[in-house]
């Protein structure tokens, strides 16, 4: 599906480093999908971004390293940002929680109030998903919206198929719907701020101007 949008640009990238990652193949997927229904895809590689475990006096003598400017370039010149995140151990890669902490020195901070959506890949049958639970805390702490769905694809060696796509059509279904919803809350965010002066009054809080929030 192709629908007109307001430019709306994303920064995907797969948190695997290995060549035949499972993740990077549904990275490629969540680009290919996205700039089918009309945003701008920066497809990155996790290689961009890999930086030396971090240390705050290797930072004050030596500065940033490269791969930190690099993920904080490309995660500002994009309105939001996709990874694909292996789950290890229950939790993410330590090379992605690395990155985030190099990333998360910058000022301004990179992460702060871009949009971000989950997904992971995983030869298990949860498909990486607890992983994604660690990955959403120190985002948020960063002040990333954290999308509230996330697409974790399980038995991923069997369910992408040699030509890249989903095998199972209604998977796929909901692989694009994941997709465009984000979208259209990316689009919305940057193109129709007006929404934000919307009044939100969230279940179980009686109106009230001193508590109402705005979103
Ligand atoms: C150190 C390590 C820890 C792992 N821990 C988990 C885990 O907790 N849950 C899981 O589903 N898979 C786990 N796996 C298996 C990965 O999901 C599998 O290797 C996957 O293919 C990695 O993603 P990639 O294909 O994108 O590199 C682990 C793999 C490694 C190397």
């Amino acid at each position: 599906m192709n629908q007109a949008r307001e430019p709306v640009r994303f920064l995907v990238f797969s948190a695997s480093l290995r060549a035949g990652s499972l993740n990077s193949r549904l990275a490629q997927l969540a680009a290919a999908e996205i700039a089918a229904n009309g945003g701008d895809v920066d497809l990155a590689a996790m290689g961009d971004f890999d930086a030396p475990s971090y240390d705050a006096d290797v930072q004050e003598v030596d500065g940033f390293p490269a791969a930190a400017e690099e993920l904080r370039d490309r995660v500002m010149g994009s309105d939001a940002f996709v990874i694909a995140s292996p789950e290890y151990n229950f939790s993410m890669p330590g090379s992605l929680k690395n990155s985030i902490d190099w990333v998360s020195r910058f000022s301004p901070q990179p992460f702060n109030e871009r949009h971000g959506l989950l997904m992971s890949a995983s030869p298990s049958m949860a498909g990486g998903n607890r992983g994604l639970w660690a990955l959403r805390i120190p985002l948020e702490h960063l002040g990333a919206r954290v999308y509230p769905d996330m697409f974790s694809l399980a038995q991923a060696h069997r369910a992408l198929g040699k030509d890249g796509q989903l095998v199972d059509a209604r998977l796929g279904d909901r692989f694009e719907q994941t997709i465009i919803a984000f979208m259209d809350l990316v689009e919305a965010s940057k193109h129709y701020p007006c929404v934000k002066t919307k009044w939100v009054e969230y279940l179980g809080e009686h109106p009230d101007p001193a508590i109402d929030r705005v979103e």
